[in-house]
């Protein structure tokens, strides 16, 4: 049998090994306090910048056909136009058509509207819905011919120059003998 004393040894031993690991846990903890952030977590720089940056910016968006004609120079338009265009179109009042149709007068004209020339079925198509050779359509075709009408005969790559196109609208726009008034901003 056990006798009380031994029992004390046993107890005191066991309470002795609790108080020694408490102890021991405070006195690391004082050594080895972890310094903890007031904000858990941070921000990675990568994603910083991704947040003030935005998304990659997307496709600049083409400027509108009434700023482009604000700054254009016709002018200028002519010779381009005479170089880029003039193999196949005529510019003069009454001139025979050539490859294309003849431009004099073409603004607002109806599209695929030139009596006689044999314009491909799909700027005739377009012309159902398009109607007539805004400023908006004239921009969109001679930016890209196939674009707008995927089928067209006029077999040029597109002025994607916006200063260019800007100066060839402008020109257009001249081949009248009132020309039409420039689109609203
Ligand atoms: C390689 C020859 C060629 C060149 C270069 C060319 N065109 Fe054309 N263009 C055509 C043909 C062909 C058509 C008829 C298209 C069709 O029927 O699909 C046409 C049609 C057009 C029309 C529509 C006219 C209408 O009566 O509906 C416009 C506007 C036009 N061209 C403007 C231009 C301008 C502006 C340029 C220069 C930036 C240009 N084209 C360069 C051959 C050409």
């Amino acid at each position: 049998m056990m006798d009380s004393f031994e029992f004390n040894k046993i107890a005191g031993a066991v309470l002795g090994t609790l108080l020694f690991l408490m102890g021991l846990g405070i006195f690391s903890g004082m050594i080895f306090h972890p310094h903890k952030p007031h904000t858990p977590g941070y921000d990675l720089p990568v994603a910083e910048a991704a947040a003030k940056g935005g998304a990659p910016a997307a496709a600049a968006a083409a400027t509108p056909v009434a700023d482009l004609l604000a700054s254009a120079d016709p002018a200028k338009g002519a010779a381009t136009a005479k170089a880029a265009c003039g193999v196949c179109h005529n510019f003069e009042e009454g001139a025979a058509v050539k490859q294309g149709p003849t431009l004099y007068n073409v603004v607002n004209r109806p599209i695929a509207g030139v009596a006689g020339f044999a314009y491909s079925s799909s700027l005739q198509e377009k012309s159902k819905s398009d109607q007539t050779w805004s400023f908006e359509h004239l921009n969109q075709f001679i930016t890209n011919p196939k674009g707008y009408a995927s089928n067209t005969k006029m077999a040029f790559a597109g002025e994607k120059n916006e200063g260019r196109r800007g100066d060839i609208l402008a020109y257009l726009r001249s081949l009248a003998g009132s020309p039409a008034p420039l689109p609203a901003k």
